[in-house]
């Protein structure tokens, strides 16, 4: 089994996606041991719980800096055993040290297909830019923002009545799907990354 550690700061439905589909799927091969989030009020805690998962906070605050912070995180994701760090709606970012100590070994999924609309309120970007299509990108975290190798994408149809909310509800019905499947894969030892490309065996 890969320990992975799940980073989230909202309501976590995509660590939900990830709790059902390592309790309903024997192949998964990954667990959770612990949920790790920045924010004492996040849903994450409470989905973590009711799962039986272990669950830390590590707030920005307490720590003060990037680095700091970091550290924190990439420590406590290590006391639990992880050797893996998903970011599921984790809203801080990471300083370069955390891709040091974990080489292809952090995940992040990102609501646009990258490199198109990175960064926050990337569902309201594409729909102000007036694209006609958007989607879901998972990748490894490299030292810059939303821009380490791609390992899948999911393309969703902006519609003529969208609203951000609509759209972006849409967009994670692809996430729930494909970020577990991605999990699994790298658990399987099914991703090969060379450079920028990431290789499904
Ligand atoms: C997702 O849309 C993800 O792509 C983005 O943040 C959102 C998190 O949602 N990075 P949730 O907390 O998993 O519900």
């Amino acid at each position: 089994m890969l320990p992975i550690a799940v980073l989230a700061s909202g309501s976590g439905t995509n660590l939900q996606a990830l709790i059902d589909s390592a309790a309903s799927d024997v192949d998964f091969g990954a667990e959770i041991v612990v949920v790790i989030t920045d924010r004492p009020d996040s849903q994450a805690l409470q989905r973590a719980a009711n799962a039986g998962i272990a669950t830390e906070v590590v707030t920005f605050d307490e720590h003060g800096n990037r680095d700091a912070f970091t550290k924190a995180l990439c420590d406590a994701a290590e006391d639990h055993g992880a050797q893996v760090l998903v970011l599921a709606g984790f809203m801080r970012i990471l300083a370069p040290d955390a891709v040091e100590r974990f080489p292809n070994r952090i995940l992040n999924i990102h609501p646009s297909l990258l490199p198109s609309f990175p960064g926050v309120d990337a569902v309201e970007q594409a729909l102000n830019h007036g694209a006609k299509v958007t989607g879901v990108t998972v990748h490894f975290v490299d030292e810059q923002v939303d821009h380490g190798p791609i390992i899948a994408q999911e393309p969703v149809p902006i519609l003529g009545e969208d609203t951000a909310e609509s759209l972006h509800e849409r967009i994670q019905q692809q996430e729930h799907r494909l970020y577990p499947e991605v999990v699994k894969a790298l658990a399987r030892h099914r991703l090969e990354v060379t450079g920028r490309s990431v290789e499904w065996r």
